[in-house]
């Protein structure tokens, strides 16, 4: 297994709250504390605690003694008797004792390594916390932030890239605003750009009557096509077109008229797409920050950090891109750089935000690197705000290459949702046919869109977002495995165990809770699963640092492992631990359940 090692960027200063939720937090204090007091004079570096190597040893590993002694010996401080990194680590396991609130099972290993354990009462104590209530939240200072997510552009289908965007944005959402944080879900929708010249000529030479009858997407996406091949082979064409550009960008309103049905037909679809995924997003499209731009060109011109290239474009060069940022072009005007400046400046000072999250396929990351430095160098930027690009990698087909249909088109979104949809209803009715499904023929229809989209998701969600990865409905849809059908499954079958409690033996959760029965944890497998289910802290720690929706999949598909493991090797109904095992399924079923919603996945009570 590897390790991770501890996350130093949000272990916060002194006093801990020893109740964090975040167990590396709370665990690093102990031991910082402990070489305080037994080695005053010593230096150990906060990142001292990670999880155990080897999980016969411990849970979890310390390794300050090692820079402890190293630094003791530096400074001629050595206590007598202590001669080696061992004798250090020996002394911190003599100070925290045997019987330690939070830790239990403390031996010295290796070079100097402190071993131990979460002591069993204290995770008892954590579990029996969360019965009847939701998972905790680390106490951190909320922030305003802003994510730049899913982003398609006008009159072009959205894709499989916007669809990483729109799901990874989306769950990024999700756990900022889980602990607190207040979220601008930015679309920063591609509605200004010089396509609308060509768009608009070819607007009003096919449709004369666009006006009262709207061309719907699909058309639009061929509309695209047809505008495209007439403006590469008619040079008159191309020259209105281009004429329209301007006319539109300086505001003429019949211009500004057939933009807007442009948009609307798209926004739209767009629309449809959001609504089945559960997506919300806030448009704020390049076209907003049209008139924002001049000024900031001016800004950067006050402090001298324009250069004028051939032609007269305006260029911002910064340190190590080998390319500048191009504010205006040759021809005035305003492009892509031009509009992202502009976002930032509004996004920092209009908005207030102290985190900025865009989010888009690695092909443009120079490029946000370019823009966040730009504002840096500017002064746009506080000690206290972070800017943040998530680039993620292509989506590929089985055969390795660029996902593609069969006659080698881009995949509309939504042909691949609809499959997606109807691949899991066809292995509901299965299940319905031989007598196992637990949902009526009605039902399927709905239980299959929670399944099938969640899936498309998680199999997305589940790996690190800068990976690639190959397109597989059979993957994404395995029973078995790492993806949400299993985990669907897996819910499912802890709350049909707390359903048949209560048919068959009458004993009912709610009651339970209202009851204030107690967790006991006795079994290995118990103590086991409360331990992965303390580890949601620390996830979510992690996760809030370099917004990764992967650590959840993994929490939550290591919890389900755990409780199969549990439910496999403790019986539950009709034992005489019942109560506290049913407590301990309804904890587990809450906590998947709170994941699922972090990533953006429906959940569903019967399959
Ligand atoms: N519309 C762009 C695309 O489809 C993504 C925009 C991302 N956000 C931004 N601020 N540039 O690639």
């Amino acid at each position: 297994e590897r390790v991770k090692a501890a996350m130093p960027n949000y272990i916060s200063e002194p006093p801990v709250d020893l109740n964090d939720p975040r167990m590396i937090i709370v665990l690093t204090q102990i031991f910082l504390d402990s070489f305080e007091s037994v080695f005053p004079n010593s230096t150990v570096p906060k990142t001292l605690v990670s999880k155990c190597a080897n999980k016969k040893h411990g849970d979890f590993q310390c390794s300050g003694a090692m820079p402890a002694f190293a630094s003791l010996k530096k400074s001629g401080g050595l206590p007598d008797g202590i001669n080696s990194p061992q004798q250090v680590a020996q002394a911190v396991v003599a100070h925290l004792g045997a019987d330690h609130a939070v830790l239990s099972d403390l031996s010295t290993q290796g070079p100097g390594f402190i071993c131990f354990r979460i002591a069993t009462s204290y995770l008892q104590h954590q579990v029996q916390n969360l019965v009847g209530k939701s998972l905790p939240k680390p106490n951190i200072k909320p922030q305003q932030c802003v994510v730049d997510f899913s982003s398609p552009n006008i009159a072009k289908e959205m894709h499989v890239g916007h669809l990483r965007s729109t799901i990874i944005g989306e769950s990024v959402c999700r756990v900022l605003e889980f602990v607190g944080h207040k979220v601008e879900r930015v679309n920063h929708v591609g509605d200004w750009g010089t396509q609308f010249g060509m768009l608009i000529q070819y607007l009003q030479e096919e449709y004369p009557d666009f006006s009262e009858n709207m061309p719907n997407i699909t058309d639009l996406t061929e509309f695209y096509k047809c505008a495209k091949q007439r403006f590469d082979e008619d040079p008159e064409f191309k020259k209105t077109s281009q004429l329209n550009v301007g006319k539109l960008q300086s505001g003429n309103e019949a211009f500004l008229k057939m933009w807007k049905i442009l948009c609307d037909i798209s926004r739209k679809e767009f629309q449809k797409v959001y609504n089945r995924l559960d997506v919300t997003t806030h448009e704020f499209g390049e076209s907003f920050y049209n008139d924002k731009i001049p000024a900031v060109i001016e800004e950067f011109q006050k402090h001298g950090m324009i250069s004028i290239e051939e032609g007269g474009a305006k260029c911002v060069f910064v340190k190590g891109a080998k390319i500048p940022l191009m504010l205006q072009k040759s021809d005035k005007g305003y492009g892509y750089d031009s509009t992202d400046m502009a976002a930032l400046k509004y996004r920092l000072q209009a908005i207030g935000a102290q985190r900025i999250i865009v989010i888009t396929d690695f092909s443009q990351g120079d490029h946000f690197v370019m823009c966040n430095q730009a504002a840096h160098d500017i002064g746009w930027v506080n000690a206290g705000q972070r800017l943040q690009h998530i680039g993620f990698g292509t989506v590929q087909g089985e055969d390795g290459k660029r996902f593609k249909t069969r006659s080698g088109e881009t995949v509309r979104l939504v042909d691949l949702l609809d499959e997606a949809v109807s691949r899991m209803e066809n292995s509901l009715l299965q299940r319905i046919e031989s007598g196992k499904a637990n949902i009526t023929k009605e039902e399927v229809h709905e239980v299959a869109e929670a399944i099938g989209y969640g899936a498309v998701k998680y199999f997305d969600l589940r790996r690190n977002p800068t990976s690639n990865y190959k397109f597989s409905y059979d993957g994404m849809l395995d029973t078995k495995g790492d993806t949400a059908v299993y985990l669907l499954y897996a819910r499912v079958r802890f709350e049909s165990i707390m359903a048949k409690a209560k048919a068959e033996h009458g004993v009912d959760v709610e009651e339970l809770i209202k009851n204030g029965e107690k967790i006991v944890l006795g079994h290995p497998s118990e103590r086991n699963l409360a331990l992965q289910l303390h580890a949601f802290g620390d996830t979510i720690g992690t996760t809030l640092d370099d917004l990764f929706p992967y650590h959840i999949c993994e929490y939550v598909y290591n919890l389900s492992i755990a409780g199969s493991e549990f439910v496999t090797n403790c019986r539950v109904l009709g034992s005489e631990e019942m109560k506290s095992r049913l407590l301990l399924c309804h904890v587990t079923t809450m906590a998947m359940r709170q994941c699922f919603d972090l990533l953006g996945i429906r959940h569903v009570k019967r399959i």
